[in-house]
């Protein structure tokens, strides 16, 4: 097994593996459920404030005995995190959850609330040290282009649905010449089975002796996406690395691309999304 890395707009390599940890519930679970994926060779991780786990994820690089700079951490701020001095000490927080001195790759989880102040308070905390390297994740609006216009660090990655069926072609071309890569949330549809068993999947899993879902992370990575899948069965968690010993043709890359539908599997209006998430407040 042979992980490959992409090179950030800010130089840094980021692991293009990783395991997603949304909706792995509580500390115990999710610090099991990492000390699996470590073993198995994951080094990077995809957490959030308000995923309520971030305290799981540090327990588990504690004791995996694999050093810091080896282990990739993102996580998330909230909106109820954005704001002018509210940000600087939601991110002292967040290094005291995952009790780690500096965060690898901090992100504005959703376009809501005070996210300019933010920007600027996540832009500091790199100065200082506190943070590596900063994104955004789920800006599909003009507010992307509104934080666009302030930074002066530019997003390093944007996160948000990627999968065969919506492939975000024209977010990748908007941020490209920032540097800024595409990280793909519900990679596999969030396990949907009409995407898992599409017959090209099914074709290509024969060829190469490999599962569906194994093929459509390989093209995730092919596709010079970051992706993180979140399983919590340690045979899926091990399926799910063992992608890099076989390639997609590019035809095979050109096939899939075909896919696209435009199809989401979360589909809530920004309106709604303002409401319902807005209205959340993750305990510390
Ligand atoms: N920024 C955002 O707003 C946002 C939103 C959503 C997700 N994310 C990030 O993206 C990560 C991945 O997204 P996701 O967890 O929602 O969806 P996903 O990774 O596309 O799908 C996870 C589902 O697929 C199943 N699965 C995993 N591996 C499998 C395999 N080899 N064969 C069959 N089924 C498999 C899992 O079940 P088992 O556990 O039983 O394997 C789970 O039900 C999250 O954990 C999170 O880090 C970010």
């Amino acid at each position: 097994m042979k992980q490959t890395y992409l090179t950030l707009n800010n130089k840094l390599e980021i692991p293009q593996f990783g395991f997603g940890v949304y909706m792995i519930m509580g500390d115990d679970n999710t610090r099991n459920a990492c000390l699996e994926a470590f073993k198995q060779g994951y080094r990077h991780i995809d957490t959030a404030h308000a995923y309520q786990n971030e305290r799981g994820v540090g327990q588990a690089i504690k004791e995996s005995g694999i050093s810091r700079e080896d282990i990739w951490i993102t996580s998330k701020l909230w909106p109820s995190d954005y704001g002018k001095g509210i940000t600087t000490q939601a991110i002292d927080n967040m290094l005291k959850r995952l009790d780690t001195d500096y965060i690898d790759l901090l992100l504005l989880h959703q376009q809501f609330g005070q996210y300019i102040d933010a920007w600027k308070e996540m832009e500091q905390a790199v100065k200082e040290g506190k943070v590596k390297a900063i994104g955004l994740s789920n800006f599909e609006s003009e507010r992307l282009e509104e934080v666009l216009s302030i930074a002066s660090i530019y997003p390093a990655v944007i996160q948000v649905e990627c999968h065969p069926y919506y492939q975000q072609r024209q977010l990748e071309e908007r941020v490209k010449p920032y540097g800024t890569f595409i990280e793909s949330w519900y990679p596999i549809g969030h396990g949907d089975q009409g995407l898992i068993n599409e017959p090209l999947f099914s074709e290509l899993a024969m060829k190469y002796n490999k599962t569906n879902v194994q093929i459509i992370l390989r093209w995730h990575i092919q596709e010079n996406r970051i992706v993180f899948p979140k399983s919590t069965n340690p045979t899926h968690i091990k399926e799910n690395i063992d992608i890099f010993d076989f390639e997609l043709t590019k035809e095979e890359m050109s096939s899939i691309s075909k896919l696209d539908k435009g199809i989401r599997f979360f589909n809530m209006s920004l309106e709604d999304q303002e409401k319902q998430l807005g209205s959340f407040t993750p305990a510390d």
